[in-house]
């Protein structure tokens, strides 16, 4: 018997899932480590066992849970995602990969299907990275690309440490993060923009993602009273601040084809109605598919802003707290998408991802590559983000296939 995806099991779960943090405008709020969070990863172990598998957590939270193959020593096929969301995030964003690997397995079992290979459902730690420091950290450890240490020990804006949320919520596992093999990681994601909703196309081939730069600027001032300091004495580093966020934007379109550059992120200090910003900090996150764009940016950006905070007295540090770059998926399993799309009589087209997913992480270390399906109105990142069942369905039935055509081959 052929496995097949069961379209509305798929959007059952997500809805289901989408209840955990769920925020008034229809969408989730799931910040990584929180307590949502831990009640999101306790409902996928709880479907996960009851499909039969068996489940792992490592040293970071990330969790795996096992469909075992026929073949106990070899490398298993993995997919996955997140289910960490944005403050204000959508019901599909990291959970339509979870769940799509979930529905593989389910698939697998109404078929009775067995594979040579293991198959690992995966979901990886606070992939959003809004709040602790970086992005993508439970992949990014797993494949060799952070020291553990740094994420353990990061923290927070208000302090809380993400090893002490990680022992909180009950997910500081014991298995080793990474150094394991694996013979190919597939994710299905949301494409997060608008091109296959515009050209009515259900399935998208990803053949790569864009680079990213991501920078944390401190501009340093002096707290001053609000009524009593003659505006040309002081050294306000909000204002400093402002006048480099609107800098970095318009350095952006010096370039063709445009970089994306957001500040996205901003503290004040001491965030006081009637008191001259003594620190600022914010975030610029810089994106291109050119390295050397990406590099020239650099460069023009940080020069912007020295020249700003010489203007206006203040002190400056930019640190660049993370860069990853331009990746290029695996040929082969781009291929195998495109096969399997094909064959299953569903249009599919090559794609570049704008977005970071761990997928990115994993090709450092293993064959990736990543299925996209279409959004509404390209919309992400928002309460309003919204899928259909249908092609959630489509994405999910090419998986399937790659996933156990993977599995089973010697
Ligand atoms: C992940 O959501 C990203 O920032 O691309
Ligand atoms: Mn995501
Ligand atoms: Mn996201």
């Amino acid at each position: 018997m052929t496995a097949t995806v069961d379209r509305d099991r798929l959007w059952q779960s997500h809805m289901e899932m989408a209840e955990i943090g769920a925020t008034p405008k229809g969408g989730v709020c799931r910040l990584s480590l929180t307590d949502e969070d831990k009640v999101s990863r306790d409902l996928f172990v709880k479907w996960a066992e009851e499909a039969g598998c068996t489940v792992r957590v490592d040293t970071v939270g990330n969790i795996f849970a096992r469909r075992p193959g026929t073949d106990a020593d070899a490398a298993p096929v993995m997919t996955g995602s997140h289910l960490d969301t944005q403050p204000l995030g959508g019901r599909f964003d990291g959970a339509y990969g979870v769940l799509a690997g979930l529905e593989v397995v389910r698939a697998l079992n109404d078929a009775g299907a067995e594979t040579r290979a293991p198959i690992d459902v995966v979901v990886w730690t606070d992939e959003e990275g809004c709040r602790f420091t970086t992005k993508t950290m439970g992949s990014a450890v797993f494949a060799g690309l952070i020291p553990e240490e740094d994420v353990l020990a990061a923290a927070d804006p208000d302090g809380r440490g993400f090893a002490d949320e990680l022992r909180r919520i009950g997910y500081a596992g014991t298995e080793p993060c990474g150094g394991m093999d694996v013979a190919a990681y597939f994710e299905t994601h949301i494409e997060q923009g608008p091109i296959l909703e515009n050209e009515g196309i259900p399935v998208g081939a990803v053949i790569g993602a864009q680079g990213q730069r991501f920078f944390r600027v401190t501009v340093s001032g002096e707290e001053g009273h609000a009524g009593t300091l003659p505006m040309t004495m002081r050294k306000d580093s909000f204002l400093g601040a402002a006048r480099m966020a609107d800098a970095v934007n318009a350095c952006a379109f010096a370039f063709d084809p445009v970089p994306v550059v957001t500040v996205g992120h901003v503290r004040v200090r001491p965030n006081s109605r009637n008191t001259i910003p003594g620190e600022t900090v914010f975030t610029i996150d810089s994106r291109h598919p050119d390295e050397a764009i990406l590099a020239a940016l650099k460069e023009q950006m940080s020069a912007a802003c020295g020249r700003i905070a010489r203007d206006l007295g203040l002190g400056l540090e930019i640190h660049e707290a993370s860069v990853s770059p331009v990746v290029t998926f695996d040929a082969a399993l781009v291929q195998a998408i495109r096969d399997a799309a094909k064959v299953l009589g569903i249009p599919c087209k090559d794609m570049f991802s704008g977005a970071g997913h761990d997928a990115c992480k994993l090709a450092a270390v293993a064959p990736s590559a990543m299925i996209f399906v279409p959004c509404k109105d390209g919309v992400s990142h928002n309460e309003l983000e919204d899928a259909t069942p249908e092609d959630l369905a489509a994405g999910t039935a090419v998986l399937l296939r790659v996933v156990e055509d993977a599995a089973n081959r010697g």
